[in-house]
Order: C-alpha cells, then structure tokens, then sequence
C-alpha cells in the first residue's frame, strides 16, 4: 500500500513531479485540481469566480476527504492551499500516508509564477510589487502548514528527474 501526497506552493511542480514518480513507481497519480475540475465540469478559476474561495475551500476539503476514504494506492498532488485550510494538515498526518513538501524559494516561486499565473485566480490579476508581496506573505503564512509534511525536498535548481529520484531515495 502507498499512500504518498505531494504538497507546496504554486508552482512548486507537485503535478510534474507526481507525473514521473508514477511513470517510474507504476503508483497511479491524481492531481486534485484536476479531479475538482472533472467532478464539476468546470476549471479551477470559473469555481473560484462562482462559488468564492471559501466554498472552494469546502469543495476541496470534501474532495479530498472522499479521495483519501476511497483510494488505495496512489501519488496525490494537492492544490497549493490544500494543507492550509479547513484542517486538511491532520488528514494528512494520518497512519499510512506519506507526505512531502516541495520547497522552493521564494525568489525561485516569483520566476516561476510570472510565466504562469494566468490560470491561477490568486494570482492572475497581480502585477509588479503586488504580486511579489502577496507571494511572500501567502508562502510565509502558508510554511507553517508545509513544513508539517513527513519530508521536505528543496526543488530550486534541480530538475523533475532529480526531485524524483530524491524522493525515491527518502521512501526507500
Ligand atoms: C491554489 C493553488 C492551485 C489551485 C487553486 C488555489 C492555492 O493549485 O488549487 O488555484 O491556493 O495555492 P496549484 O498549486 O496546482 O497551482
């Protein structure tokens, strides 16, 4: 049985990463993003505008209640805010379920995001020192609840093979 769950901020490349750990592993992989976005035939920033981020909060909340009740075998990457709300960080600690927190830097998240915001609705109507700022503050708040993961694995200037076989090592 493996239970392994990929968190950290946005941008972090939990999706990357999950991807090739199950092409290695033979471990099925699910981004919950995705599985929201398939359950309500509707992409993560139309549920945003609709419902407002705390009924998404409850939507992803219960989404990954029913993933962990129902799934065996799997390599699972969360939403960037999914450890940080509703208490989703003790669902995570439970017996048989290994955590790992993707930790890049902040310098390396603003890169990073720059080039890929516009599908994050935190993120996409932020320009400049705004959006700097609002990454700083929400990666600062938001540490607390990553560094509760089982492992931590520093991702700056390291490719998606190398954090895998990183991660492979820290799980064998
Ligand atoms: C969010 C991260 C996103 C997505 C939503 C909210 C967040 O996932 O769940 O836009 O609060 O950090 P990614 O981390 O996969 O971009």
């Amino acid at each position: 049985m493996k239970k392994i769950v990929l968190l950290g901020y946005m941008g972090s490349g939990k999706t990357t990463v999950g991807k090739i750990m199950s092409e290695k592993t033979g471990i099925p992989f699910f981004d919950l993003d995705e599985i929201i976005e398939k359950n309500m035939q509707k992409t993560i920033s139309e549920l945003f505008l609709e419902l407002g981020e705390i009924r998404f909060r409850k939507l992803e909340h219960e989404t990954l209640n029913h993933f962990l009740a129902t799934q065996i075998d799997f390599i699972l990457s969360l939403g960037g805010g999914t450890p940080c709300y509703a208490n989703n960080h003790l669902q995570l600690q439970k017996e048989g379920i290994t955590s790992v927190y993707l930790k890049a830097s902040l310098p390396e998240l603003i890169k990073r995001l720059s080039a890929e915001k516009a599908h994050r609705p935190l993120l996409a109507s932020k320009e400049g020192d705004e959006f700097q700022e609002f990454i700083a503050k929400h990666l600062f708040e938001r540490s607390y609840f990553y560094n509760q993961a089982k492992h931590v694995v520093s991702v700056d200037a390291k490719t998606p093979d190398e954090i895998v076989q990183e991660i492979n090592t820290l799980l064998t």
